[in-house]
């Protein structure tokens, strides 16, 4: 938000840059991601508080390395380089970069060699993260190592005149016990920001441009669909203009238990917009008659959504703008840094504006990541229940049927699901794992109940840990939890037979199923 002070992170391609901005925001300063070779004149506009060279895999040497423009030095900002960022500054002011004599990677202790506000009241030797194969052989004119490990003689240096800066290790990464206070002493002590950026300050910058971009008259369209970024988008967008915000909410029928409930609820109740539920969960199923392959169920299910909101919003009558919760991973992993106008690929929503007409698209949420968006809800009312809502699939639980889908068996997976939900809730572990669910397999099994022989078929459940559902481990659950939840689904969902735990990581399983 350009109303607020900010810290933009010039992105070359390091794995943590993510995780630099929030750090910062952690901190209450509003930070950016934007590509390493954002145009000078542009940062000029920006005029942020402070700029950081993120890390990368490049070395300064290669042909191709990534170079932003050297005038980045020059506009009397402070800059932090990190890793290739540091390399980089290095390299560009005249000092001289090297390969290393062993490669550091991992906990390493770092040792200061001098005082610098970079630093101040760091302790003098303390483990940081590492992993590099370049580094720092010589500092550039007006530069001064503050600090080294044992085979790297410049772990950070310093030019406190034209407050430039560069770290060889990663502060932003937890395993440097000192990393946040280093970046505490350059956000305050060094750009010298006020640390006023909160959710409740971007609410009210937030409602105040969807104000200005909608008009005194403009009417907005959300396409709902019951997860906590578009419910959070369409409650931000309420509070900015009211009545004149419409929604959407397409109900497949493939939803949890009580989701679809809730999100009329609160819609109705709460955020009193033109809601629009569209009940066409018979068209799903009907469609889905006999389809058994995954790609297929999910085309279907894609298609059929994407008619059903056209009928609905066409039916709504013409409304200016189109919205959606699209959120600040999707747009940076898309790669498109923050230039452009991102759809996300949801195969909800992705292309609906251009097709419907729309004048403009309206993204409150682009700039937040998943749980500023949650504190986002949270503030603005929306109950914990949908805030907290875990992940959930476009398709929805066609996907979780594996073979034909038919409204028994997607009871099946409610019921089942509604189970291990709750027991994870009375647990308290529903906030620590990152995704749990129930899976129908297609597989039948024997057993017996009373007296009678069952034919039943197997439930799975499915639990992993993230932090990004690239990669996943399967969360290690408590086996009397696990008895709990095994033993009421067969107690008490019918055509329940038996109940497998899923152990397969992310790769080479995905996570879900289908
Ligand atoms: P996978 O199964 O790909 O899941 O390891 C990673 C994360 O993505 C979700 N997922 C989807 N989300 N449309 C979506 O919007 C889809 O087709 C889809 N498939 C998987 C999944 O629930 C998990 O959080």
């Amino acid at each position: 938000m350009a109303d607020h002070q900010s810290v933009l992170i010039l992105d070359f391609g390091g794995q943590y840059t993510q995780l630099i901005a929030r750090r910062i925001r952690e901190c209450h300063v509003f930070s950016e991601v934007v590509p390493w070779n954002i145009p000078v004149e542009e940062i000029r506009r920006r005029s942020p508080a402070g700029m950081i060279l993120s890390g990368g895999p490049a070395s300064v040497h290669d042909l191709e390395a990534p170079c932003c423009d050297p005038a980045v030095f020059s506009l009397g900002i402070p800059v932090l380089g990190i890793c290739y960022g540091m390399q980089l500054t290095a390299h560009l002011l005249g000092g001289r970069v090297e390969k290393a004599r062993e490669r550091e990677y991992g906990r390493i202790t770092v040792s200061l060699t001098g005082e610098s506000a970079l630093t101040h009241g760091i302790k003098t030797e303390s483990p940081c993260w590492m992993s590099h194969t370049w580094q720092v052989a010589e500092c550039p004119p007006g530069f001064r190592s503050i600090a080294a490990s044992a085979s790297c003689p410049v772990a950070a240096m310093a030019c406190e005149e034209k407050q430039l800066y560069g770290v060889q290790f990663h502060p932003e990464v937890t395993h440097t016990e000192e990393g946040t206070l280093l970046l505490r002493n350059f956000l305050f002590g060094i750009c010298r920001c006020a640390g006023d950026w909160t959710m409740a300050a971007f609410a009210e910058t937030a409602i105040q441009r969807i104000q200005a971009e909608v008009g005194p008259e403009g009417t907005v369209l959300l396409a709902l669909s019951g997860g906590v970024d578009s419910s959070v988008a369409a409650a931000l967008i309420y509070r900015a203009i009211g009545s004149r915000l419409a929604c959407v909410f397409v109900d497949h029928g493939l939803l949890r238990r009580g989701e679809s409930e809730e999100v009329c609820r609160v819609f109705s109740q709460l955020f009193p917009v033109r809601f629009v539920r569209a009940d066409a969960s018979k068209r799903f199923f009907e469609d889905l008659k006999g389809v058994t392959d995954p790609e297929a169920k999910r085309h279907i299910v894609g298609r059929d959504f994407i008619d059903v909101f056209r009928e609905e919003a066409a039916r709504l009558g013409r409304l200016d703008h189109f919205a959606q919760g699209t959120i600040y991973p999707d747009v940076i992993e898309s790669g498109q840094g923050t230039n452009a106008a991102v759809i996300k690929s949801h195969h909800n929503v992705g292309g609906l504006p251009a097709q419907l007409g729309f004048t403009s698209l309206i993204e409150p949420l682009r700039m937040l990541f998943k749980d500023e968006v949650r504190a986002l809800g949270e503030s603005l009312g929306l109950p914990a229940g949908l805030v907290w809502r875990q992940p959930f699939p476009g398709p929805g639980l066609a996907i979780r049927v594996i073979g034909e889908v038919t409204p028994e068996k997607v009871k099946i997976v409610q019921d089942s699901d509604a189970i291990f939900r709750e027991e994870m809730a009375k647990a308290g572990l529903d906030r620590q794992v990152s995704q749990y669910f129930t899976v129908l397999t297609g597989v039948h099994s024997v057993g017996v109940m009373g007296d009678e022989r069952t034919y039943d078929y197997v439930i799975g459940l499915r639990a992993v840990t993230t932090d990004d559902f690239m990669t996943a481990d399967w969360a290690r659950l408590p086996y009397d939890l696990l008895a709990v939840v095994s033993a009421r689904i067969v107690n008490e969902v019918p055509h329940a037979g038996r109940v497998v735990l899923d152990i397969t990581t992310k790769p080479p399983a995905s996570v879900e199923w289908e």
